[in-house]
Parts: structure tokens; C-alpha cells; sequence
């Protein structure tokens, strides 16, 4: 290795030589006990569709550890780990009743919080059960979406609101959505081959607006997008944002703002309806091991739509939704997705030329990166609050007009 490193690059640019490369790890590994994992644990992590958590239990793969989600005959959602503290089996084969989930092998029965209830085989149902418990995570039910905490018992903060979810009229409804769609933009994929720093990245990113959806491939979202935005970047209380401003047709300006919220939440603006204001999702770019994430978005619809994510089954290039597209059309029409599995299975970040437009994602990363210190020293990272008056995160992300003189 140390070879390797010390081989120089030809000054005529060859490919030959070239130093080996390896990415931010202190970004990208997210397993328990690294850097950012133990950042990431100290948030609620959305883990499913609160929808799609039923009796029927089933494995979730989240910050590198697999886990085993259900929902008990009285509604009350658990998230265990699998392996049955007896004799190991997986609970993936337990039996689901009002009070929990019992083991298939030896029937003991375990609790949403990993409580032992019964060990049928033992004399009385076991004479120890205050001393049995399973592995378990607090979970809560919120936005269409079951959000999980892993991080240590003592430091779990309040399950935030966001403040474009809340106040919701009789005709509206929030939904939530677990899947790859923010990359793909269709329904197709569960989980992403890649980092969620990707994705994270994507996110303070306006010029690729410009050119992957708009002038590259042609116009992916709203054709107002192909012409280059001035952007300006600013750091909030829970992270950055940045505002795109072009000045449309019609003399309005026009003016994109985007939220990122520490540590890996987005909230964008309508992409195709530049006319609807202010954003009406909150969308977590999901960690589900170092190399593979998900997304989960809970957004905010009337009623009546019937769905309000993908209605159409998601969006269409020339007709065709992503997974329909043949290999050369996904070469002609890239999207986000062939661009961020394009940067590998994690990017390898030491041979990266950051530029100036590049200003929001070295904002992001540095925030990231000194909250990842302060936890490690015993910290607080920011936007975590124990005080559900303090719980309330303000988005300021839209698409907004000014006249134009
Ligand atoms: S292995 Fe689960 S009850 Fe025995
Ligand atoms: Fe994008």
C-alpha cells in the first residue's frame, strides 16, 4: 500500500501511476461504533411505512444492522433484533399475537420493547423472566412513517415535527414512502446499490438541476430548470440551504429554495409544479449499510389523490418509467441515479476537485464532520432537542416569486 502511494503521477496526465484512491470513511461507514453511525443513532431514523408494518414480521437492514419489524395484535409497532436470545433462531418465523411475538422454536414470547412474557417450556413460564430481555429499539408512528431510535438510551431526543407537515386540514393527509424512488424516480427499487452520501450530496447541489436534468439529458423536471441558476448558499440552525434564482419568461423572478437538516434530511420543492410554493415533503436519505441507503419521505396531499407520491408509477422519460429503459436509453436520459451509482459503491472521495460550485456540499460535509467530533467528545450534535416545545423544525424550502420591476 505504501508503494502504491508513493507512485507519482506522469506530468502528461497518463492514467498510469496514479495514486490509489479510498473514500471519507469518517462519512460513509455508518455500522455501530463508527464515527458517523453513532451520529446517525443519535436521530430518529425512519425504518418503514408506518402502512407496511403489520403482523406479518419482516426484516429491516438500517446503519448496518438487520432487525426484525412488526406490528402486534393490539397496534403496537416493534422492532427487535432477530436473533432469539434463547437459542439464537430468528424471529422472522415468530408468531405474532396481541402482546407480542413469540419464537417459533421454544415459544418464548417477547413484548414490543423486548419485555420476556412467557417461556413455555420453563417450569410456571419461567421463574426469571425480569432478567430476559431482547434487543429492541424505541419506535413511534408519525407522518405515515415508523421512525426508530438506536443510538444510547439516555440521549434519546424527542421525535421531531416539521412544521410543513403539521396543521393538516380535513381534506389533506400525510403519506409516507419508503424506497429508492428519490433516485430512480419510479417505484422499482427498494434499496439503492450506494452510499447515502450520495444522495446526501445531491441535495446542496443546484447546478446539476441545470445540467443532468435539464440541458444534458433534456428537460426531466420543470423546463424552467435549463437556464443556469445564481446561487447562493446559507447554513441554518439545523443545517444549509441554498436558493437558485432565475428570472423566468415572464419577467418573475423565480426563486428555488432547498433545505438540508442535519444529518441526512432534505426537504426540496415541488420539481415539476414550480408553481406550487412552499415544499410539502420531508424526505430522509437512509443509511441502510455503508454502501446500500433508501429513501423515506413523508409528504403532505389532499385527500383525494390517489397516490400522492407516484400516481402515474413515477416519472416518465420519452414514455417509459426508469425500470422500462434499456441500458442505451439510460445512457442518453442519466438521471440521478446513473450519476450517483455511477460515483461506485462508495465514491472514492480523496481523488474528488471539489469546486466553487461545490460550496454547499463542503458546507454540509463540514457540519457534518464537527458534529461527528462533538459526539464522539460526549456532545449533543445540533437539531436534536429533549423538549418537545423545542421539537419544532422550521423548512423553509419552496419555489418563491418576486416581481419583477
Ligand atoms: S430459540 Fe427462540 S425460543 Fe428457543
Ligand atoms: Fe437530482
Amino acid at each position: 500500500m505504501a508503494e502504491a502511494t508513493e507512485r507519482r503521477r506522469v506530468p502528461d496526465g497518463s492514467a498510469y501511476g496514479r495514486p490509489e484512491q479510498h473514500p471519507d470513511y469518517e462519512l460513509t461507514q455508518v455500522g455501530p461504533g463508527t464515527p458517523c453511525g453513532e451520529l446517525m443513532r443519535r436521530y430518529w431514523q425512519p425504518v418503514a411505512a408506518s402502512s407496511q408494518v403489520t403482523s406479518r414480521p419482516q426484516y429491516v437492514r438500517i446503519l448496518g444492522e438487520d432487525l426484525i419489524v412488526f406490528r402486534d395484535k393490539s397496534g403496537r409497532p416493534g422492532l427487535l433484533y432477530p436473533r432469539c436470545m434463547h437459542r439464537g433462531t430468528t424471529l422472522f418465523y415468530g408468531k405474532v399475537t396481541e402482546e407480542g411475538i413469540a419464537c417459533c422454536y421454544h415459544g418464548w414470547l417477547f413484548d414490543v420493547e423486548g419485555r420476556c412474557l412467557n417461556q413455555p417450556c420453563e417450569p410456571e413460564g419461567g421463574r426469571n423472566l425480569d432478567v430476559a430481555r431482547q434487543p429492541w429499539y424505541p419506535v413511534e408512528d408519525r407522518y405515515g412513517l415508523l421512525f426508530a431510535y438506536m443510538g444510547p438510551p439516555e440521549k434519546k431526543p424527542v421525535l421531531p415535527r416539521f412544521d410543513i407537515l403539521e396543521n393538516i386540514g380535513p381534506d389533506e393527509e400525510i403519506r409516507g414512502y419508503l424506497g429508492a424512488f428519490g433516485a430512480t424516480g419510479d417505484t422499482s427499487m427498494a434499496v439503492a446499490p450506494y452510499s447515502w452520501l450520495h444522495m446526501n450530496d445531491n441535495v446542496m447541489d443546484p447546478f446539476h438541476v441545470y445540467v443532468l436534468h435539464s440541458t444534458f439529458t433534456g428537460v426531466q423536471f420543470a423546463n424552467q430548470f435549463a437556464v443556469m441558476p445564481k446561487v447562493d448558499f446559507f447554513t441554518t440552525d439545523e443545517g444549509v440551504c441554498y436558493s437558485a434564482k432565475r428570472v423566468l419568461d415572464d419577467g418573475r423572478e423565480y426563486d428555488r429554495i432547498s433545505s438540508w437538516i442535519m444529518p441526512n434530511i432534505m426537504s426540496v420543492p415541488n420539481p415539476i409544479d414550480i408553481n406550487q410554493e412552499r415544499s410539502n415533503m420531508i424526505t430522509w436519505s437512509l443509511p441502510v449499510d455503508d454502501s446500500h441507503f433508501t429513501m423515506a419521505t413523508a409528504m403532505r396531499v389532499p385527500r383525494n389523490v390517489p397516490d400522492g407520491l407516484f400516481a402515474s408509477g413515477g416519472f416518465r422519460f420519452n414514455g417509459k418509467l426508469w425500470h422500462e429503459m434499456s441500458i442505451e436509453e439510460h445512457q442518453d436520459t442519466p438521471g440521478d441515479y446513473e450519476a450517483q451509482a455511477g460515483q461506485g459503491p462508495i465514491s472514492l472521495h480523496t481523488e474528488e476537485h471539489l469546486a466553487g460550485s461545490d460550496r454547499g456540499i463542503i458546507m454540509q460535509r463540514r457540519i457534518l464532520k464537527q458534529q461527528i467530533k462533538l459526539v464522539a467528545e460526549g456532545g449533543d450534535p445540533i437539531g436534536v432537542a429533549y423538549d418537545p416545545v423545542k421539537s419544532m423544525v422550521k423548512i423553509c424550502s419552496g419555489n418563491y416569486y418576486v416581481a419583477h420591476a
